[in-house]
């Protein structure tokens, strides 16, 4: 198996981008391969074993282009899916390579930024239900209250390119009223879903005055940037060209069309056939 290759950056569909936007901001000499599973997204209303088959499917299509090292950049696969490729797939089918995903990275520092040791997750179903943040944030704040919301609407929204419509001011404002009927002290709300950025202006629109709103691509390239430097085993194994590469599950001109506004520069993306 080729070893030397782009650094994989996954996601179920468009979210995983606006990760991609921050990591080459900060990590802007590596090679980089985009996979959006847009045929099957979205991933967050499926279950567990689901995500799972999708997810590994899509990590092992990631090694055979030689990368050494794939991030997650979708919270739902990582939630769902990480823990048992990292534990029981890469063991078997890739020893020497590395899977990580966003949820602990943003674990490890999201309660520095809260002043009343509340939390609010905003996130996908599966997010929520799998219970990865608050298990995670327990590990390093254990007097962090952590309250979370499942926005079922969001992502269907951010994909159908309905997110600044009147309509999802609807979905919008009633989750955020649902977090803060939960834990009126919440001083801290987590993005925990890489669609969400894209719904910042109208979600802070409903949000009490002074409360921070945290998206996840700013934390997901710092905690990179360090990972790279203290594993320089995986480091020496990440191509350094500049390069950025796309591929979709689905319409290459759906794709590219949706894509700049995640990304933010225009996308020019490959179709991949996983069936
Ligand atoms: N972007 C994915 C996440 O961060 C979500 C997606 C989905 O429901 O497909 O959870």
């Amino acid at each position: 198996m080729n070893n030397s290759g782009p650094i994989g950056v996954f996601d179920s569909g468009y979210g995983g981008l606006t990760v991609l936007k921050e990591i080459v901001k900060t990590l802007p000499q590596y090679n980089y391969l985009y996979l959006g599973d847009n045929a099957r997204s979205p991933y967050g209303n499926r279950s567990f074993d689901t995500v799972y088959h999708y997810t590994l499917q899509c990590v092992k299509w990631f090694f055979d282009q030689g990368c050494s090292l794939v991030i997650l950049a979708c919270n739902t696969a990582s939630a769902k899916a990480l823990r048992t490729i990292q534990q029981q797939d890469l063991p078997k089918v890739a020893p020497e390579k590395r899977v990580l995903g966003v949820i602990r990275p943003t674990a490890e520092i999201i309660g520095t930024f809260s002043e009343t040791g509340s939390v609010g997750i905003l996130a996908t179903n599966g997010t929520v239900a799998s219970e990865s943040y608050p298990l995670e944030i327990g590990k390093f704040f254990p007097e962090t209250k952590v309250y979370q919301e499942a926005c079922t609407m969001w992502v269907p929204l951010v994909e159908a390119n309905e997110h600044k419509s009147h309509g999802a001011d609807y979905f919008v404002k009633k989750n955020i009223e649902n977090i803060f009927e939960k834990g009126e002290e919440i001083d801290v709300i987590l993005l925990g879903c890489t669609h969400y950025p894209l719904l910042k202006e109208k979600i802070e629109e409903y949000m009490p005055v002074g409360v921070k709103l945290v998206s996840q691509g700013e934390i997901v390239a710092e905690s990179l940037a360090d990972y790279l430097i203290r594993h320089p085993e995986i480091e020496s194994r990440c191509t350094k060209n500049g390069q950025r590469q796309f591929y979709t599950t689905d319409s290459v001109s759906d794709f590219d069309n949706h894509a700049t506004i995640f990304y933010g520069e225009p996308v020019c993306s490959k179709h991949l056939d996983l069936e």
